[in-house]
């Protein structure tokens, strides 16, 4: 177990009551370290504050922290006040403890402390400031990202807790009821039962990692979209009954998206439903699909047409597979990559734009806007729509060339430049087409496809609800709206366009 586990995060996140909760829930010693200057010092940090100014402040607190962060024993839940990560000694200090920071936004941090007695809390745009200031810092020193949950989600998600650190990162999905843990690293391959598991994977991955289970009974199906049909899932419900799977058995899912969901979808209805693990091998499924709990297999008629809803026990994102992924199925990952960055805009845009696109802290930073948009919204009544930005177009694209002339993802960059024609951000679809044509993504659509099929494959779109087709529109990066209606003439021609 690497160290303590250190909670760390922004005024009002609640690192004091986590820290609580977590030393409860596992039986290990609490230390607060606001609590502790305080009672070393005999007065309040507001008190400390404003006699001896904030620098002060600052070097009695980082003294402390050094100090308790020499001498605790492992497992030790460890509160620090928001602050702490200004000191680079102190961040140098948590490398070898498990550092656990409290994601909050900032209007309900504001909200919860505006009234407090906190000193850096007296002004909302100093405040604003400060919280876009500190964000980064907590970023870069997380080895967990919890979400906000109280005292409830840390009786979950504790133990969880002890096994992250030393390069095991661990953030948590959230949808409906369940919570389950994300897993990034290079060392993070899921813990196996040979008597429960089933490992369902394609020919290709199988080849290459298929050794890792070598103990596992063992489905393999044939890569590519055009076998995520129901014609390979009836033969997988006939080889788990065939091997004598049961309600107890468990499915390993190793593959991309095309895996994943038909994995997911097997998993989901065998006896009507087993546990699934999901170990994600392309950029499009560790950024992506293999979050969020949707599964299923496309119709000759449209894509993703039969499914269910059916959350992983949890997924392990190994960034290394990545390098034996063909570099035409990488580009295909980068126009989600792109379309992640539209919508969280910020730093995780900046870093893409800038040509971060497929770093680890990429993959990371664009699995947590996943994880957030889904934790709002599990089965797309409101923001989880944000995520079909340029899907649309693109869905209709691959509908109308039977899934065989463009990768999904390549079909997602055709479909974000149009989505940004028909949101009038002409000069955000310059830089966008730069960025996809630099990535060597398609950036016009092959002359032979006829426009007006593709804007009727639109109405095929699963989103529709009664007569409109409802598309998500970019007002800035980081800012757009879903649920929106456009006329089929703009559609139109921001489809010809393309060609
Ligand atoms: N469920 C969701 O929420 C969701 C979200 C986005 C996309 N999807 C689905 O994902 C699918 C696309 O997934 P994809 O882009 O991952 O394609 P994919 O699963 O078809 O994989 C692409 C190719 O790369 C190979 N491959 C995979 N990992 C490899 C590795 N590490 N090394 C070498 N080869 C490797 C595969 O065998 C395949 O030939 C689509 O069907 C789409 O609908 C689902």
């Amino acid at each position: 177990m690497p160290g303590a586990l250190v909670f760390v995060g922004f005024m009002g996140a609640g690192k004091s009551t986590a820290a609580r909760a977590a030393s409860d829930a596992l039986g290990r010693p609490l230390v607060d370290i606001d609590a502790q200057i305080e009672a070393e010092t005999g007065t309040t940090i507001a008190e400390l504050f404003a006699r001896d100014g904030e620098a002060a402040f600052r070097a009695i607190e980082e003294r402390t922290i050094l100090t308790v962060l020499s001498r605790v024993e492992d497992g030790t839940c460890v509160a620090l006040g928001g602050g702490a990560l200004g000191s680079l000694r102190v961040r140098e200090a948590l490398t070898s403890h498990t550092v656990c920071w409290l994601e909050i936004d900032e209007a309900s941090a504001w909200k919860r402390v505006k009234r407090s007695d906190r000193p850096l809390a007296r002004d909302q745009d100093a405040f604003r400031a400060l919280f876009a200031e500190r964000l980064p810092t907590y970023e870069a020193a997380a080895d967990v990202f919890l979400p906000q949950g109280g005292r409830t989600l840390m009786h979950d998600v504790a133990a969880r807790l002890l096994e992250a650190g030393s390069g095991r990162r661990l953030a948590f999905a959230r949808a409906g009821e369940s919570i389950y843990p994300i897993w990034f690293g290079n060392r993070v391959w899921p813990a196996t039962e040979p008597d429960r598991d089933v490992l369902i994977t394609d020919a290709n991955v199988g080849a290459i990692y298929g050794q890792r289970f070598e103990s596992l009974r063992r489905i393999t199906m044939e890569p590519g979209e055009a076998h995520k049909t129901l014609g390979t899932t009836e033969r997988m419900w006939t080889q788990l009954a065939e091997m004598g799977a049961t309600r107890a058995s468990r499915v390993i899912a190793l593959g991309g998206g095309v895996v994943g969901d038909v994995a997911g979808f097997v998993a989901a209805t065998y006896q009507r439903g087993i546990p699934v693990v999901q170990v994600p091998t392309t950029l499009v499924a560790q950024i992506d699909s293999a979050m969020g709990g949707k599964t299923g297999v496309d119709l000759p008629a449209a894509k993703n047409y039969v499914g269910a809803y059916h959350q992983p026990e949890a997924v392990h994102v190994i960034p290394k597979v990545l390098d034996t992924l063909p570099a035409v199925e990488r580009a295909a990952g980068y126009a989600e990559v792109v379309k992640t960055g539209l919508i969280a805009g910020g730093p995780l845009w900046e870093r893409i734009r800038g040509g971060a696109i497929d770093d680890p802290d990429t993959v990371l930073g664009c699995a947590r806007v996943k994880l957030d948009v889904v934790s709002r919204d599990e089965r797309d009544g409101g923001p989880r729509q944000l995520l079909n930005l340029g899907h649309t177009v693109g869905h209709a694209i691959e509908t109308v060339t039977q899934y065989r002339r463009y990768r999904h993802g390549e079909a997602v960059g055709l479909g974000l430049l149009a989505v940004l024609r028909l949101s009038g951000q002409d000069a955000l679809r310059d830089e966008v087409r730069g960025l996809l044509e630099s990535l060597d993504l398609p950036v016009t659509m092959d002359p032979s496809i006829d426009p007006n099929a593709v804007l009727a494959a639109t109405r095929t779109d699963k989103k529709r609800l009664g007569a409109h087709v409802p598309y998500v529109v970019v007002d800035a990066p980081g800012a757009l709206r879903w649920g929106q209606e456009i006329d089929d003439a703009s559609v139109l021609a921001a489809v010809q366009e393309l060609r």
